[in-house]
């Protein structure tokens, strides 16, 4: 916590904490992985535009908060695990919409993770669609991950009382977007497509990553505006996210996806991903001497 290394029941923020107010500050969650974290700079770029998009100067240079979650990982003797940093504006005056006293509060946490439950990747996954739509790109710019989390909060559990295990927004025009938590993929005719990003949805580290791999297999991949009706007839589609790797979803709105199971591209790429996980994760323990 600001700079320190504290334990959990003795981390306190003040009671005028705008994050803890108004949702006024960003986050990152990042996965380490045999005790390297994987693509740790991609995230923290990603910290800092969001935060630079909210007029937030981090308070501590981005080596830093990376030297920070190597120091909690090691302190808590963590090599597999989900980390989370959370920058809000500080401490603000009551009845101050808009005054920070500052500084801004820095928390990181971790937690010891191995994966979801082996279960949700065999079987896939069901998704619901919402009512609530995704916040527009004007009101709230998708691409700043931003600690501000009703609407997503809401969505996902009228989700989940309706049997899905994540919500998918739409836009106001009716097009897909992304999950509460994950980007969307669908496969139709072996090519990949997926909302554009930042216009659909946050640009996840794991969806940059599955591009990647993706266009490394010679499977085409485009950005393209995605009409709700889409997923549906999608022949596979899947959700990415940090812990979630590539989660196939197998029925939408009650109606099976394809053959109703996980599709051979979305296995494919799931392995795949595990390799590079483990591979990047193990080249950055490495650098740090299998501390970090
Ligand atoms: C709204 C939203 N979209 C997408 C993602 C996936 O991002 P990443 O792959 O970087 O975890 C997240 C991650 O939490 C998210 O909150």
């Amino acid at each position: 916590m600001n700079g320190r290394l504290v334990a959990e029941g003795e981390a306190r923020i003040s009671v005028f904490d705008r994050g803890f107010l108004y949702g006024d500050g960003v986050f990152e969650s990042m996965r380490a992985v045999g005790g390297g974290v994987f693509r740790r700079e991609r995230h923290l770029e990603r910290l800092r535009r969001s935060a630079g998009e909210i007029g937030l100067e981090l308070p501590m240079p981005l080596p830093g908060l990376a030297a920070a979650v190597g120091d909690l990982l090691e302190a808590n003797r963590l090599r597999d695990a989900r980390i989370r940093v959370t920058v809000t504006r500080g401490a603000g005056r009551p009845g101050e919409y808009v005054e920070a006293e500052g500084p801004a509060t820095v928390v990181i946490s971790a937690a010891g993770f191995a994966g979801l439950a082996p279960a949700l990747h065999r079987e896939g996954v069901a998704v619901v669609i919402p009512p609530r739509r995704q916040i527009p790109p004007e009101a709230l710019d998708p691409a700043i991950k931003s600690i501000s989390r009703l609407s997503s909060v809401l969505a996902r559990r009228e989700a989940r009382d309706r049997g899905g295990f994540e919500a998918i927004l739409l836009d106001g025009g009716g097009n897909l977007t992304e999950g509460t938590v994950s980007n969307l993929f669908l496969v139709r005719d072996g090519r990949l497509a997926t909302p554009p990003a930042p216009a659909g949805g946050l640009p996840g580290i794991t969806r940059e990553a599955v591009i990647e791999i993706a266009r490394a297999s010679a499977i085409p991949v485009a950005e393209e505006t995605l009409p709700a009706r889409l997923l549906q007839d999608a022949d596979e589609a899947f959700l990415t996210n940090t812990s979630w790797e590539v989660l196939p979803v197998v029925r939408a709105a009650g109606r099976p996806i394809g053959s109703g199971s996980p599709g051979p591209v979305a296995r494919d790429l799931l392995l795949r991903y595990r390799e590079m996980l483990r591979r990047e994760c193990g080249a950055a323990a490495g650098e740090t001497g299998g501390r970090r």
